[in-house]
């Protein structure tokens, strides 16, 4: 259970209420238009809740990472599908603050819907400016966060508001942090934590939060080459943190301290470029790395193993691909872990912008129990850090 207030626990009947929402989604690059709308959808059961009990809903959001105005990242297009979701009109705004947005929102009625413009359309945001934050609290009655994928942002809109305004969350966040939340805190062991992506360093906070919780970890993605070449292996030209061998070391003598058995490859792909255009492609033992080639994906000896161990888990993390899933050649490890983990039967919380994006791809999206919608939000959830736009809320 989540210790914070949410939009169950206050009264928004009437009310103005301003909703921090997290629609920075991607968009096409010759269109603007959205291309992926998981974040919107996720937001919906917040809207609802708020028009069917009243409220006068005043949604805002940042897109992308504007310097200045930007026309293209103006929110028009999410305002657009917005409206093909919720069946409902959606008011959109051209200005985030001021007079005319005050003047907009005067005339609203209870159950209406308005989406302000980019929020970092003003530099105030993200200095977390208290004049701005104010402005925005000016619009509003009551201040509701549901950005789960910006909470760990200190800005205004995320954090600022909440010191003008009462402040409780809405029900994606809600939902995230009673996920994983229960991961974290009250786990059904077997526990296993999956890690993969480019840099150990991305991740070092979450295997340090996640080591004396775990059973298992396994580390694919680029940043398992940094553990094999601590442990003395050579890896040919694949990506190495070399800064870093000393904290790989570290890691998997603390693992092993605490009796926390860390899977790394026995066997990967191979190729000479980390893309579709390469021409030399094979699998190798991992003591067998020419020393021209560059590490891919896991290979299928360790899928199989990394395989075995998910599903027979009752609680997996999964944060990182094992591979350059983007590459039809190398994605195999990746839908391997993914199949194996549509097959646990437990809790599956696929956490960050990749995996959650390779999963989806692959078709296992709806196999598991959460997929975040935060990517370097869940990284820094899964570190067991506070996050900001969460701390500001009222406790039950
Ligand atoms: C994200 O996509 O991770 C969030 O929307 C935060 O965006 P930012 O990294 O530009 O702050």
């Amino acid at each position: 259970m989540m210790h914070k207030k949410t939009i169950r626990d206050v009264d928004v009947k009437g009310k103005r209420v301003l909703v921090r929402v997290d629609f920075n989604v991607p968009l096409d690059k010759t269109t603007f238009a959205v291309k992926d709308d998981t974040r919107i959808k996720e937001a919906l059961p917040t809207i609802k809740y708020l028009m069917e009990h009243g409220a006068k809903t005043i949604l805002v959001s940042h897109l992308g990472r504007p310097k200045g105005k930007d026309q293209n990242l103006k929110m028009d297009n999410v305002a657009k599908k917005l409206e093909e979701l919720l069946g409902k009109p959606v008011m959109k705004l051209d200005d985030t603050v001021g007079d005319a947005v005050k003047g907009a929102v005067a005339k609203m009625k209870e159950g209406d819907v308005c989406l302000l413009e980019n929020v970092r359309f003003y530099p105030e945001e993200e200095k977390n400016d208290p004049e701005f934050s104010k402005k925005l609290a000016e619009l509003a009655d009551l201040y509701v966060n549901d950005a789960f994928g910006t909470a760990h942002r200190a800005h205004s809109s995320t954090a600022g508001v909440a010191q003008f305004l009462p402040a409780v969350a809405g029900f994606l966040i809600e939902k995230e942090v009673t996920v994983m939340g229960k991961a974290l805190s009250n786990p059904e062991k077997p526990f296993i934590a999956v890690l993969g992506g480019a840099k150990v360093s991305d991740k070092i906070g979450v295997i340090e939060n996640l080591l004396p919780k775990v059973n298992a970890i396994l580390i694919g993605g680029a940043m398992a080459f940094t553990f094999l070449k601590a442990k003395g292996y050579t890896v040919g030209k694949s990506l190495v943190e070399d800064d870093k061998l000393g904290v790989a070391t570290e890691i998997m003598k603390k693992a092993e301290e605490k009796g926390v058995k860390l899977h790394l490859p026995v066997d990967v792909v191979v190729a000479d470029k980390p893309d579709d255009t390469a021409t030399v492609v094979k699998t190798v033992k991992v003591g067998e790395i020419p020393a021209d080639l560059v590490g891919v994906d896991i290979g299928p000896e360790t899928a199989k193993i990394f395989s075995g161990v998910i599903v027979n888990a009752k609680t997996v993390i999964w944060n990182g691909p094992m591979g350059v899933f983007e590459a039809k050649k190398f994605r195999e490890g990746t839908r391997a872990i993914a199949e194996a983990l549509s097959k646990v039967k437990g809790t599956t919380i696929v956490g960050g912008g990749d995996s959650a994006s390779a999963i989806q791809k692959l078709g296992f999206g709806d196999k598991v129990s959460h997929i975040s919608t935060g990517g370097g939000a869940s990284l820094e959830f899964l570190e067991g850090r506070e996050l900001p736009g969460i701390a500001v809320l009222q406790n039950k």
